[in-house]
């Protein structure tokens, strides 16, 4: 019997190593795509010490480099490896400085939600050809209400217009505009084998906010202490809500949703936005997939 597949992107710490590792336990073949060799290599290695049996390798991919997201996709394509059942888009920076892509993207919107974009769509194709239940999951995060869409200035490029936490949550209001969008055309499509659902995870001690802390000891000691008080999640409990909607039978069906603590909870008001939602497509389109195609 072919296996079931699962393909999560950053799936080498946080709470994506944690799906990495659960997923593996329920008999998954998964596929972390990484873009540090070495860290992919010890996260591959800590799951095989605990899981001798596990299916788990690593591919390279750098979410902030179209070349990387095209280099990945033609590994998985040598490995005949592009039906996966499950596709994690689980990788995320926040509150980076202002810097840009390889391709001179903002850095959280060309990461978060750009490399996203590529890469599903280049993958989308042969998830509809399988021809079997396909789950899509986009990690987003409650952040996503402070930020807004700016088409005018999207790589916040005007003079002061940088807020690394505001360029944070539109990179995930953008995870969810996508979701909806793409719920919205498979389903036009009559798609209906193939699901695409968002998340929350909650606030979790993971590394994400490493460049909040900028690696100074008071500023680790802060948020450790933070984390006591505020109940933050262990990586574990964080990953529950993306694990649900990879492997729950509850949510097989369930289709352009977003969900917090694997319940169905609702966004912030103009990401249900269509019109919002059709122009992030078409603006994403046009700046990844000419670029991306000509990779191939
Ligand atoms: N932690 C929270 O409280 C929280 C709250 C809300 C939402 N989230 C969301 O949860 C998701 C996972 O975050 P986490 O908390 O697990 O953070 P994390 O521990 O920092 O893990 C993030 C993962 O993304 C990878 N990554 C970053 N940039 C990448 C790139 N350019 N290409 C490929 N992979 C890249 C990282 O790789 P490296 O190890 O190489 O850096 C790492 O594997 C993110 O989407 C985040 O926005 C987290």
């Amino acid at each position: 019997m072919a296996s079931t597949r699962a393909f999560i992107t950053g799936g080498n710490t946080g709470i994506g190593f944690e799906s990495a590792k659960v997923l593996c336990q329920k008999g998954y073949d998964v596929t972390i795509g990484c873009r540090d060799d070495t860290r992919a290599a010890n996260a591959v290695r800590a799951i095989k010490e605990g899981q001798p049996d596990a299916k788990i390798e690593s591919v390279r991919l750098d979410l902030a480099d179209l070349s990387s997201v095209a280099e990945c996709y033609k590994t998985l394509s040598k490995q005949n490896k592009l039906d996966f059942d499950v596709l994690l888009n689980n990788a995320g920076v926040m509150a980076c400085p202002k810097m840009t892509t390889k391709d001179g993207f903002e850095y959280q919107l060309g990461t978060n939600h750009l490399g996203h974009f590529a890469l599903t769509n280049l993958l989308l194709p042969h998830l509809k050809e399988a021809n079997k239940p396909v789950r899509i999951i986009n990690v987003s995060s409650k952040g996503h209400q402070f930020g807004k869409m700016d088409f005018d200035d999207l790589f916040r490029d005007k003079p002061g217009a940088y807020g690394p936490l505001e360029a944070y949550g539109q990179s995930k209001r953008a995870n969810i505009l996508f979701t909806y969008e793409l719920a919205r055309r498979l389903e036009a499509e009559k798609q209906t084998q193939i699901t695409v659902n968002t998340l929350h995870p909650g606030v979790i001690t993971t590394e994400l906010g490493r460049h909040i802390t900028g690696g100074r000891w008071y500023m680790n000691w802060l948020i450790k202490a933070a984390s006591y008080i505020f109940w933050f999640k262990t990586p574990a409990q964080g990953a529950e809500t993306q694990l649900y909607l990879a492997t729950s039978p509850d949510v097989a069906n369930v289709t352009g949703k977003y969900f917090d603590n694997c319940k169905e909870v609702k966004s912030d008001g103009p990401t249900y936005d269509k019109e919002i939602a059709k122009k992030l497509w078409e603006v994403s389109e046009e700046l990844v997939m000419p670029k991306i195609k000509a990779l191939l």
